[in-house]
């Protein structure tokens, strides 16, 4: 089966090349699942923009240190049952920290959401017991499981993947907005990219108006950040799964400018 994993989906020009991108070819995917921390103007995700993403073919959605950037949030988690936020997340939060969702092929796919500790600023207890606990949680429940690490450190990421490594089909990391060109096949058959990439503005510092952030690194008054405008990318992985063996056979990047 195939499953397509979507990057940082950052504000109006992301949501635009997730449906440029989708247009043509969702129906080549078992399921599509995208990190939707940044779909709403750079800062987490409203209602609008979640059923808008959820049109455009995308099935589930994980968050990040941005979950709570928009209030409805809590009222998306509420009524559906496709998006988590990081299972780590220190203290009594809103939301699931995995989900299981349905693949087109009848494939009962468990998505499992962590957050790193390491240069982030969020409370968080230990991702990788955390790991342990929610996989054990989705044990009978699914067929298959896929992470999404969203962390800074690829040092974080890299560790993760290997303390996974054929006990899970896939891990992926999201947050730093930028694709890594390490996607492979872990030694016991777990798919692995240290990041993703942001879905979003091409010209921009991850997502926000070039000019704002080059201002700030320069000094003086800090100003508000915008979101970018003008060329798109498009940032993913497909991660091709035997659904017998739960290993993953293929991983292809995708980085595309619309
Ligand atoms: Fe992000
Ligand atoms: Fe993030």
């Amino acid at each position: 089966m195939k499953i397509l994993t979507i990057g940082d989906i950052f504000g109006r020009v992301g949501r635009d090349a997730v449906f440029n991108e989708l247009e043509h070819s969702r129906d080549k995917y078992d399921l599509i699942v995208a990190n939707g921390e940044n779909a709403a103007h750079g800062r987490g995700i409203s209602k609008p923009v979640y059923e808008e993403l959820c049109r455009a073919g995308i099935d589930a959605f994980t968050l990040g240190n941005h979950s709570w950037g928009c209030p409805d949030v809590v009222k998306i988690m509420h009524y559906n049952d496709n998006i988590c936020r990081p299972a780590n997340f220190e203290g009594d939060v809103y939301g699931t920290g995995s989900i299981v969702v349905k693949a087109k092929n009848g494939i009962r796919v468990g998505i499992i959401n962590l957050i790193g500790r390491t240069y982030m600023t969020q409370q968080a207890k230990s991702p990788f017991y955390t790991a342990d606990e929610e996989i054990e949680k989705l044990s009978g429940k699914c067929d298959i499981i896929l992470v999404d690490f969203h962390a800074e450190a690829t040092s974080e990421k890299i560790a993760m993947g290997y303390y996974l490594d054929g006990r899970v089909s896939v891990v992926f990391g999201t947050h730093t907005h930028v694709q890594t060109a390490d996607a492979k096949i872990l030694p016991n058959g777990t798919g692995y990219i240290t990041d993703l990439g942001m879905t979003g503005p091409s010209i921009s510092v991850l997502g926000v108006d070039k000019n704002i952030i080059i201002d700030r690194f320069l000094g003086g008054m800090p100003k508000r950040f915008e979101v970018a405008g003008g060329v798109s990318q498009f940032c993913g992985a497909v991660f091709e799964i035997d659904e017998n063996t739960k290993k993953t056979l293929d991983v292809t990047r995708i980085y595309k400018e619309f």
